[in-house]
């Protein structure tokens, strides 16, 4: 381990169930979790803060699409969003999962042996704040773990706030297409990996990534030929709805490409 705590080689598995479970399981919750070790070795979810300042696992600003409470996480109390139901609007099930707060997916990481990517998503106007928090008890949570989760953020603001107060925390820059100025972009936030669509890569986009001394994570993609194509090029790790599909297995069984045409972006 060296710069933020990463060393030379890729310390992450190189699939991540995305929002915890993929589709296997109700997004962003502990049966998600359950349902990713299954397949794979790690995830990634989402994290905002309620109106009282704690860090949820939650994608959406508003409560409505995952959850059976309504209006915004952000003017939520803690105590409102322990009790919604985030499970039965996905399946029957699933009725009576919970909304996880940050702790308690890092005690599930913890017990099921996910390493993890805590996405920071931050409610309108809660950028730093919600960096600040996020990092502050990411660092606590998993304090002595070899492995730290990988930090990422759209919002450079939540990225600047989680540096400042967790600096050995590895970053991730989480853009849609690579944009020009990705290269000062990652180096402003003194990151470690850029984080792209997976459907904007190209074979010479991840190359360049690489080549500038970054990580170069893929999201979502749950196509495992498409996955081996973009691990191929040189994409580090990719996150997907569907680790029952795509996998370590899935990139193991992967015939050697025939023909180079197939290889070109
Ligand atoms: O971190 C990759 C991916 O999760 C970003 O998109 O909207 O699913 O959080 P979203
Ligand atoms: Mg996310």
């Amino acid at each position: 381990m060296d710069r933020a705590g990463v060393g030379r080689i890729w310390p992450y598995p190189r699939v991540l169930a995305h929002r915890c479970g993929g589709w296997l399981a109700p997004e962003n919750t502990l049966a998600g979790l359950e349902r990713a070790a299954r397949w794979v070795g790690g995830v990634e979810f989402d994290v905002m803060l309620s109106a009282d300042g704690s860090p949820w696992v939650i994608h959406d600003e508003t409560l409505e699409r995952t959850t059976d409470g309504a209006g915004s996480v952000a003017r939520t109390h803690d105590a409102r969003i322990a009790q919604l139901d985030a499970g039965r609007w996905f399946d029957e099930a699933f009725a009576g999962e919970r909304v996880p707060s940050l702790e308690e997916a890092a005690r599930s990481c913890h017990v099921l042996g996910l390493a993890a990517n805590v996405e920071i998503k931050p409610a309108t106007g809660q950028d730093r704040e919600t960096g600040r928090v996020v990092a502050e008890q990411v660092a606590r949570l998993w304090r002595g773990a070899a492995r730290p989760p990988l930090l990422s953020s759209f919002s450079l603001a939540a990225l600047e706030a989680a540096r400042e107060v967790a600096p050995d925390l590895p970053r991730g820059v989480l853009v849609g297409a690579i944009p020009a100025h990705w290269v000062q972009l990652c180096r402003d936030q003194a990151a470690i990996a850029l984080h792209a669509d997976a459907r904007f890569l190209t074979e010479h986009a991840v190359r360049a990534v690489r080549a500038a001394g970054l990580w170069c994570v893929a999201y979502t993609e749950n196509d495992p030929e498409r996955v081996s194509t973009l691990i191929e090029w040189g994409v580090n790790c990719v996150i997907t709805d569907r680790p029952d599909v795509v996998n370590e297995e899935s990139l193991r069984v992967r015939p050697v490409p025939a023909a180079s045409s197939q290889r070109s972006p």
